[in-house]
């Protein structure tokens, strides 16, 4: 038997007991006389000693020489300990060593393995499985294994079944690129990973097994962020005989009971807002609604009156900053310059002070008076102290630079409290965008979603205009999931493909499972999918999805530790017909 106990187990309940212990050294203290060793394991630290009196003299001695790492076992007596250490669950007590087995030497690790380490990320990420015996990297995958244990249970009792899909099939265009997999057997053609399983469980839907869920591993060969990485897991789920509002509720449920298990925290019915509202209010179809600052539109009042900036644009628009009317000349200046940084792109900034002695104070005095000022305020109710912040131009970039600059202000402000969740389903999608280079549509959320049934007229005259029978749900500024009901009718499918620029033979050859599946006897039925790394991120206060993936990917989509992706060999590259070999000599 290689322990009794884990090293986080020990207190004076099992005082003068023998144990036997397994760990790793993560710090050794030698006095020359007195040797204290702290053993660590997935569970927490306990502190051996080895004392020269005490201690069997070749124990001792091998004590003295133990360095990081070391994977050791000891058996000793648990022993009270002189200075108690109250912050470590086991720090009333230490273990008198009485034998000592080296079971593996170590090198010393390239970084230190504690809660502060040197490692810089890069490092970090070469040496993960290093990192993993850190206590915050541990505990988020801990984390993890609890958030996804707490969404199976609930699912599996609300009666989904966890079926698998496929990896290796055919593209399903959900907008990213498709990772393809060459294939050996069959000469110039590839499979593609899915990049999500969502004609899979629409066909587990016709196949009558009414509601599925897979935690499932999805592709997506995309430009990375701190929230996406080209690997990531789904919550997928689907349900049959179902319209919008059960699907809601059904998944309101779910998030509500992880907000419960996981975080203690109870929260109220979720609001809704639909997709031209959000766009209106916070610029952005995931808005952080932890915090106000919404958007004002001030047109009617700050147009006409002789400020060229504001008269000639399509929307002036602005948000009351809580009690930042004291911001100095240099912060201001700061802000302005900070719009205009290229990713930002706004050409300006007008402010407005609303001083707490009910004047006004701003950068366009010159062009308006107080009473204007004062109705701007009104309109976009701020309080004595607040800092009105106005941008013009084109509606949407001005919105999205609104947006930017909102969040930037929240951020400083100190108002994204990662303890409180806010969430918010946006719904009223838009069925199609328009993509001006490839000049036709797109589908916003995929192509097998829904049209509303009251907009289908307008399918064919103003595809524009349709409304999507889609939803997102939205968790402090993050999408964490979105959904659909589905299109379950041949024809409407047909026409969905003809609309995104599909010719009808394109639709067979890619689609034609689908809509031939569609003739015999498809039901209603619609769903959503989880993003499971950004769940678990938020849940655990955090937004870098990273830090709970066990082997995430870098910002350039590599692996550092096992360096992929990576050549292959000639012959690799022969069987799999992705080159072609030089002719046979004569
Ligand atoms: P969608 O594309 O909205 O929908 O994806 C669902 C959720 O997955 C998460 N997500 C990601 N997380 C990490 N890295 C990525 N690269 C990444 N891409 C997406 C997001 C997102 O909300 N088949 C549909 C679902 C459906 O209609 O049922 C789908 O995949 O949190």
């Amino acid at each position: 038997m290689y322990r009794t106990h884990h090293c986080g187990a020990l207190s004076l309940e099992q005082l003068n007991q023998t144990v036997t212990l397994a760990g790793w050294v993560q710090k050794n203290r030698n006095k020359g006389f007195i040797v204290w060793v702290d053993l660590r394991d997935r569970y927490g630290i306990t502190q051996l000693v080895f004392d020269e009196e005490r201690t069997p003299k070749e124990v001792f001695e091998t004590a003295q020489g133990l360095g990081r790492e070391f994977v050791i076992q000891v058996a000793g007596k648990v022993i009270e300990r002189e200075s108690k250490n109250p912050h470590m669950a086991t720090g009333a007590i230490e273990v008198l060593v009485e034998s000592l087995t080296v079971l593996n030497s170590a090198k010393t690790p390239p970084f230190t393995i504690e809660d502060q380490t040197d490692g810089g990320e890069e490092l970090r990420m070469q040496y993960r499985y290093l990192d993993i015996r850190r206590n915050p990297v541990k505990e988020n995958l801990l984390f993890r294994h609890q958030v996804s244990m707490a969404v199976r249970n609930y699912l599996s009792r609300a009666g989904f079944i966890d079926v698998e899909t496929p990896y290796l099939i055919k593209s399903t265009p959900e907008g990213a690129r498709d990772f393809v997999v060459p294939s050996r057997m069959n000469a110039g053609q590839f499979y593609a990973l899915p990049q999500s399983p969502q004609t899979f469980k629409q066909l587990l839907m016709v196949g009558g097994l009414d509601k599925y869920f897979q935690i499932v591993k999805c592709f997506r060969d995309e430009d990375l962020r701190a929230d996406r990485q080209p690997e990531f897991t789904q919550i997928d789920c689907e349900m049959t005989f179902v319209d919008q509002e059960a699907i809601l509720q059904q998944f309101e449920g779910l998030t509500k009971h992880l907000l419960k298990e996981i975080k203690g925290v109870e929260v109220a019915e979720f609001p809704r807002m639909s997709y031209d509202e959000a766009m209106k209010t916070y610029g952005n179809d995931k808005p952080d609604i932890r915090f106000g600052m919404r958007f004002k539109e001030l047109n009617a009042f700050a147009q006409g009156k002789g400020f060229g900036v504001f008269d000639s644009q399509e929307l002036v628009v602005g948000i009351a900053v809580p009690q930042a009317a004291d911001m100095s000349r240099k912060e201001i200046d700061a802000l302005i310059d900070w719009v205009k940084r290229p990713h930002i792109g706004a050409k300006g900034l007008v402010y407005v002070k609303c001083n707490t002695d009910g004047s006004f104070k701003s950068s366009v005095d010159k062009f308006f008076t107080p009473e204007d000022l004062a109705e701007w305020a009104t309109h976009c109710e701020a309080e004595a102290g607040d800092l009105l912040l106005i941008l013009s131009g084109e509606t949407q970039a001005t919105r999205t630079q609104l947006s930017a600059l909102r969040m930037e202000l929240a951020t400083r402000l100190g108002l994204r409290d990662p303890h409180t969740f806010a969430p918010l389903w946006i719904t009223d999608f838009p069925l199609l965008e328009w993509d001006d280079e490839s000049e036709r549509y797109h589908a916003m959320h995929h192509p097998f979603t829904a049209p509303k049934p009251e907009d289908l007229a307008l399918l064919k005259t103003e595809p524009g205009k349709v409304k999507a029978n889609a939803y997102d749900l939205v968790l402090n500024g993050n999408e964490i999931g979105g959904g659909s009901i589905r299109i379950h009718d041949q024809e409407l499918q047909a026409q969905m493909f003809d609309l995104l620029g599909f010719t009808k033979e394109e639709a067979q050859a890619q689609f034609g499972f689908l809509m031939n599946a569609f003739q015999y006897g498809a039901p209603p039925h619609g769903g959503i999918a989880f993003g499971l790394d950004r769940l678990v991120a938020i849940l655990g206060g955090q937004e870098t999805i990273r830090d709970f993936i066990a082997f995430p990917k870098n910002n350039a989509g590599r692996d550092v530790m096992i360096d992929a992706p990576a050549p292959l060999s000639g012959e690799q590259l022969d069987e799999l017909h992705l080159q072609t070999s030089p002719p046979p000599k004569q």
